[in-house]
């Protein structure tokens, strides 16, 4: 019943809904590509067809279904900062429920958020087995606004109601059957359907269903467990706290109040400033997507992947590549790296298989898609061949040369370089056309960021089939000019020599990384680089010319010198036995020493200052690669970060968070760090102007 093709159908604005009549049974048919979402027309469309099929004496029954790939996806979010145009979706999903016929909902594809309050209002439901079925609304800092909190809990009860709606993860057909979210699974729903409606069946409303809140005080212990343990819950607000009362409002208040109480709840999250940035997020995700360079080029399709380079990135590529069914050749050197890429690669699935998230079936199959020698040869049925030696110029040119060497005519040749110049990697490989630069945040299999490198003379097949390889790992691909440290890394540079600029006058590591996880980072700055390793940057910053009027902190470079590369190293700005993690006393006083020396009297940061530095940072160096055509939207800058650095999604990116705070705040704060430190501090033009003339970075999305 899932209709792939329907991804390609071209939208269309006319008729998105079309009434069908056959031997009784009236079919309300909704074509709205590609998700069938329930904008406006939609809406008006089916109240109209409910009333015209009512009012037909020879309708003994009505049927809900979509065409293309899946029944509506939820509630047009497009619409949602525009003035609301009757009928709401509540409205609509209350006439469904209240009409005098038998309504029956036939699903396929994603059934989510306002496409599934559509089928709970009807009076049965068949689902075809591959259908997923959820309420996201929370993803996006909502909740549920057309009766959804109070239809799922009569039909499934509180437990499971708050389980589907404040996780926002969808479930399956069969798991929706054995909660009582639907009645029936068939490979055929519209015929299923079809053949229930002619056997003759009642009208059924969901509303008058209080079979599954039986158990009252049960149910009300548990919303009160869930209530105490509000505080830990890290999702959006107001979202969070108002499911809880939602779902109460089923268990003790008649429909009509649960409804109002919903909608109160609802009109109050869409205005708050997390749904506001979650919003932004999945719609600039989308736009991210969507480069110059796809159109009218083809892409290769991505069925077979080689990686140079077994290490910890590399094995990582591999693993997102193998958990997406490609075949996938990993190239190391010798016996003894083949071994260690093997151990890696076989430990991260078997970790997976423990966590749950992958099956020991498809843990097996992944394996009997991988090879893994020391031939290089063996890259020359790849379509694409990512290098990841060690981030060195001269070891990865030596590479990429070979690969140009053995890699078949058209294949892409990637680097997932993470700061050298892509210019002189691409020379290397001896057809620059065909070179990207690929980037992968670590652990590749987890972080969904991909950030692709484009130069000016990239062929556009290569940019299509790149882009096409992060689709199928189901990552988020973003373009960036291919300059040295792409997006993420350009930033991460400017964030860090902010950091270390307050480390060396009086800061320390943990108070820092502590400040940044308040401001909702999953680990501080120091943390992360613990863990990617500093040597990382370190030769980056070793080969780029420095300009002698602006300030240069060596504290990482010291570190590398000694040794301390972090985790791998058991020592960097932590020191790490036996899993335990505590400050590395010796850098303490280190630093001490060197302040001392460099006649620099340590302050007292507060955390709120370190914070405001580095978000201005950040800001400020993002309004730069603008300014370069580095990224080609600020609203690409916000996704980038979020996806690669895990800027916190409840904040939209640091760019739909300047706009919040006004740029002209933004750049009065810039002005003050200029005043204080003009050695470290200095303001984007863009900042500036945007300052000037009271303007928004989303006005150059
Ligand atoms: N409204 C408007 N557009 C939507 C949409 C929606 N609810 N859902 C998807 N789209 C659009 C996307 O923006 C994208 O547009 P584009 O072609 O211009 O880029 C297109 O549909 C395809 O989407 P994806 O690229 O995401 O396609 P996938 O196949 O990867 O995923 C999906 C499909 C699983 C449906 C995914 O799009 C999704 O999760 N959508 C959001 C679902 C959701 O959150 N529903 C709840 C909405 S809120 C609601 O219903 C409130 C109600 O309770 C009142």
């Amino acid at each position: 019943m899932d209709d792939p093709a329907g991804k390609s159908e071209p939208r269309r604005a006319k008729n998105p809904v079309r009434l069908e009549r056959s031997g009784g049974i009236a079919t309300i048919v909704i074509d709205n590509p590609p998700v069938n979402a329930l904008g406006t027309a939609v809406r008006q469309g089916i109240f109209v067809a409910l009333d015209l099929a009512e009012a037909d004496e020879s309708t003994k029954a009505i049927l809900i279904a979509a065409n293309g790939r899946t029944f509506p996806a939820g509630a047009d979010i497009t619409e949602f900062d525009q003035p609301a145009q009757p009928p709401e979706l509540g409205k609509l999903c209350d006439r469904i429920e209240a009409c005098s016929k038998p309504v029956l909902a036939a699903l396929h594809g994603t059934v989510l958020g306002g496409g599934l309050e559509v089928a709970m209002s009807a009076h049965y439901r068949i689902a075809a087995p591959s259908t997923k079925l959820g309420l996201p609304e929370v993803k996006l800092g909502i909740l549920p606004g057309a009766g959804g909190t109070q239809r799922t809990p009569r039909l499934v009860g509180i437990e499971h109601a708050y389980g589907l709606i404040q996780s926002g993860t969808p479930i399956s057909a069969s798991r929706a059957l054995s909660i009582g979210l639907i009645d029936a699974v068939d490979e055929d729903p519209r015929g299923a359907a079809r053949a229930l409606a002619e056997s003759g069946m009642d009208v059924r409303r969901t509303q008058d269903n209080r079979s599954k809140l039986s158990n009252a005080h049960e149910d009300m212990v548990l919303l009160q467990e869930l209530r105490a343990g509000l505080d830990q819950m890290p999702g959006p607000q107001p979202a969070t706290a108002r499911i809880i009362d939602c779902v109460e409002g089923a268990l003790l208040l008649p429909f009509e109040i649960g409804c109002a109480r919903e909608r109160d709840a609802f009109a109050e999250c869409v205005a708050s400033r997390d749904s506001q940035a979650l919003r932004h997020l999945f719609l600039s995700t989308r736009k991210a997507a969507k480069f110059p360079e796809l159109q009218g080029a083809t892409a290769n399709t991505p069925e077979q992947v080689a990686i140079v380079g077994g290490g910890l990135m590399g094995a990582g590529i591999a693993l997102a590549c193998l958990r997406a069914g490609i075949a996938t050749t990993v190239v190391e050197d010798g016996e003894a790296g083949v071994t260690a890429a093997l151990d890696r690669i076989g430990a991260a699935l078997q970790r997976s298989i423990a966590k749950g998230t992958l099956s020991e079936d498809a843990g097996a199959h992944a394996l009997t898609q991988l090879n893994l020698t020391s031939r290089i040869t063996d890259i020359s049925t790849a379509d694409i061949v990512v290098e990841t030696v060690s981030e060195d110029l001269n070891a990865k040119r030596v590479v990429l040369e070979q690969i140009g060497r053995h890699a078949k005519d058209g294949a892409v040749i990637a680097t997932n370089s993470s700061y050298l110049d892509p210019a002189a990697l691409a020379e290397a490989t001896g057809r620059p056309n065909h070179f990207v630069n690929i980037h992968f945040f670590a652990p590749a299999q987890i972080m969904p960021l991909v950030e692709i490198g484009v130069a000016p003379d990239t062929h556009p097949t290569a940019v299509a089939t790149t882009h096409a390889l992060a689709k199928k790992l189901r990552k988020t691909p973003v373009r960036s000019a291919a300059t040295p440290g792409l997006i993420v890394n350009r930033i991460l540079m400017r964030l860090r020599l902010v950091a270390d600029a307050m480390l060396e006058d009086g800061a320390t590591p943990k108070q820092i990384d502590q400040a940044m996880r308040g401001f909702g980072f999953p680990l501080g700055p120091y943390e992360v680089l613990d863990r990617s390793g500093l040597d990382i940057s370190y030769t980056a910053r070793q080969r780029q010319p420095r300009d002698a009027s602006q300030r240069y902190v060596d504290i990482g470079d010291i570190m590398v010198n000694r040794g301390w590369l972090g985790r791998k190293a058991g020592r960097g700005y932590y020191i790490y036995d036996e899993d335990r993690e505590r400050p590395n006393t010796d850098l303490l006083a280190m630093l001490d020493e060197l302040r001392a020396q460099r006649g620099i009297v340590p302050r007292r940061f507060k955390n709120q200052e370190i914070r405001d530095r580095i978000f201005l940072a950040i800001v400020n160096e993002a309004a730069v690669l603008l300014e370069q055509g580095v990224a080609s939207r600020p609203s690409d800058i916000d996704v980038a970060l979020v996806c690669g650095l895990a800027y916190p999604d409840k904040r939209g990116g640091p760019l739909h968070e300047a706009d919040h705070d006004t740029l002209f705040a933004i750049a009065q704060r810039i002005e003050a760090l200029e005043a204080e430190d003009t050695t470290l501090w200095r303001m984007a033009p863009l900042v500036k102007r945007l300052a000037r003339e009271r303007g928004k970075f989303s006005d150059l999305n």
